[in-house]
């Protein structure tokens, strides 16, 4: 069985998704921890109630990023890591993290990249009018959502509201991230 860290900043949906997918052994895989970097993110209370560790960590309290990633780093040493996975933490990866981790580190953006990187990809995209929305899975680098591309699924723009189109590409991405991360493992 492989073992997977999760990193999340807010809702904590996709990392549910995941956490759920390895319980009910739709994952070969168990997550070991969630990393989260907000004191209040609902993530924590989803890791509280699946039973899982959350290292919560904010940049603030740390002089710089290098420092508070090597908090982070610290903290996984101690695990043997297959998969780090990114659902919803939104900052950008740095060097020590990086400098460890690179090439198991993945994440999951709401927009058919390279098209609409960073904050608010919805949005982006929605202010464009774009037709066909989708989701983007890849491999971490040190630029801002650029690394290789492992998976992608498309789907129509029907005519939702913003916050309706939101809950459709939550439930498309949850089970584009379970499929992505079972090929890789
Ligand atoms: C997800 O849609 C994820 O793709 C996006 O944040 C959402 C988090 O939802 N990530 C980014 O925008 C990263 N640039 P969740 O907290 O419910 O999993």
């Amino acid at each position: 069985m492989k073992n997977l860290v999760v990193f999340a900043s807010g809702n904590g949906s996709n990392f549910e998704a995941i956490a759920k997918a390895c319980i009910n052994n739709k994952i070969d895989a168990k997550v070991l921890l969630l990393v989260c970097d907000k004191k209040d993110a609902y993530a924590i209370k989803r890791a509280e109630l699946l039973g899982i560790e959350s290292f919560v960590v904010s940049p603030r309290d740390f002089p710089s990023k290098d420092d508070y990633e090597k908090a982070i780093v610290d903290k996984l040493s101690s695990y043997n890591i297959d998969l780090i996975c990114l659902a919803g933490y939104m900052r950008i990866i740095g060097n020590e993290l990086l400098s460890r981790y690179e090439g198991i580190i993945i994440n999951t953006h709401p927009s058919l990249l390279p098209s609409f990187r960073g904050k608010d990809a919805i949005e982006q995209a929605m202010d464009f009018g774009v037709k066909v929305y989708g989701i983007t899975i890849h491999y971490v680098d040190s630029s801002l959502d650029g690394g290789k591309i492992i998976a992608q699924k498309s789907f129509e723009y029907r005519g939702d509201d913003i916050e309706y189109l939101k809950k459709r590409l939550l439930k498309i991405e949850h089970k584009l991230y379970i499929d992505t991360i079972n090929e890789i493992l």
